[in-house]
């Protein structure tokens, strides 16, 4: 039965960028159906909600979803704040799907290895962070004003199911990985970090298999920039995640190669994921032809591997990637002397004609 992947581009250079990462995808297997449905500031537009009905319905019912990205400054002042691209499509659409499992790799492409802000080999990072996505902070109740606006409140709630199914999560990557884990929280300060510890210990327990460590942040923000390399996986709560995954990706040289899965819980061997690059709406360069669509591409090839079970299709795409990079192709984000520039489009299309050939 083909698979059924809603496909919502929304803002900025989303549209590009979904484009190329659906021609990866055809151009990698025949038996995918695409649909697609406006989020974000286009469908604040057109409809006067950033998360219409018929786009979350669409996204319930189908296999697999794959998101370009929200917002910009022309949504930015928008009134309630509830009806902003951010707070009124992209947390909404992680909670209602439940997507609690954010898996954000950050891996140098060989041939990008210049482009990374740490001198020579040391810009060489394999790790993955998986970041809790629907507690904490972003979520607690209550947030709120208070003393006419004077006061303002932000809650972090953590339960213990709720750090045992990330950590699991993150475990079971792991086991395909270095095996070996680091827990990133604040637990010298935060009592949500201190049960965080707890239960991560419990399942390191279970799970012998797998060496485990804790890192207050703090700490982890400064061993990133020092020595990326001892990281293999990086488990931490949703604001933590936030941070250091755009930290880890900026190591690789560029946030516009940085794919992304989050996810659900398994059903039936498969898992409902939502993918999309870490990079956001850039509406500087939107429509230009200038934005790297590598990380929407390879967010296309971890659907394949994480919803569809092809490891072998995403390994089709990331291979076309690092070939058409070897080629010399470079958008302007990562180009360098002696490179070809290309546009957004003549990248997507490299790419599929080497996943075809
Ligand atoms: C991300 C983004 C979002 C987040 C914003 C846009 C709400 O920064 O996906 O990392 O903070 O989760
Ligand atoms: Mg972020």
């Amino acid at each position: 039965m083909a698979h059924r992947i809603a496909v919502i581009a929304g803002d900025g250079i989303g549209p590009e960028v979904t484009a190329e990462a659906v021609k990866a995808l055809k151009a990698t297997r025949a038996d995918l159906e695409f649909e697609e449905a406006l989020v974000g500031g286009a469908a604040y537009d057109a409809t006067g909600h950033p998360l219409p009905k018929e786009t979350l319905e669409l996204c319930k019912s189908a296999d697999a979803v794959l998101l370009g990205a929200v917002g910009g400054p022309k949504w930015d002042k928008v009134e309630p704040v509830a009806l902003r691209p951010e707070v009124g499509a992209l947390l909404p659409l992680r909670s209602e799907l439940n997507l609690f499992a954010n898996v954000r790799p950050a891996k140098t492409l060989r041939p990008l290895l210049s482009a990374s802000p740490l001198k020579g080999e040391r810009g060489l990072v394999d790790l993955v962070v998986v970041r809790e996505l629907t507690g904490g902070i972003y979520f607690g109740k209550p947030r709120e004003r208070r003393d006419n606006g004077e006061v303002a409140i932000d809650t972090c709630v953590y339960s213990k199911p709720e750090v045992r199914r990330i950590a699991e999560r993150a475990f079971e990557i792991a086991r395909h990985r270095r095996r070996e884990i680091v827990s990133v929280d604040k637990a010298n300060v935060l009592e949500t970090s201190r049960l965080w510890r707890e239960v991560v210990d419990e399942i390191a327990a279970q799970q012998p298999d797998i060496s485990v460590s804790h890192m207050l942040v703090d700490n982890c923000a400064m061993q990133l920039v020092r020595n990326p390399q001892q990281f293999d996986v990086i488990l931490t709560e949703n604001m933590f995640g936030d941070i250091l995954s755009d930290e880890a990706s900026m190591i690789t040289g560029s946030l516009g190669l940085l794919p992304s899965a989050s996810l659900s819980t398994p059903k039936n061997g498969k898992v409902f994921g939502l993918y999309e690059p870490v990079h956001g709406s850039a509406p500087d360069i939107a429509g230009q032809g200038k934005a790297n669509p590598l990380a929407a591409i390879l967010s296309a090839a971890m659907m394949l591997e994480y919803s569809f079970g092809d490891r072998e299709g995403a390994d089709r795409i990331e291979k076309a990637v690092e070939a058409a990079l070897d080629d010399g192709l470079r958008t302007a984000d990562v180009f360098e002397k002696g490179c070809r520039l290309v546009s957004t489009s003549e990248m997507g299309d490299a790419i599929a004609k080497k996943i075809i050939s």
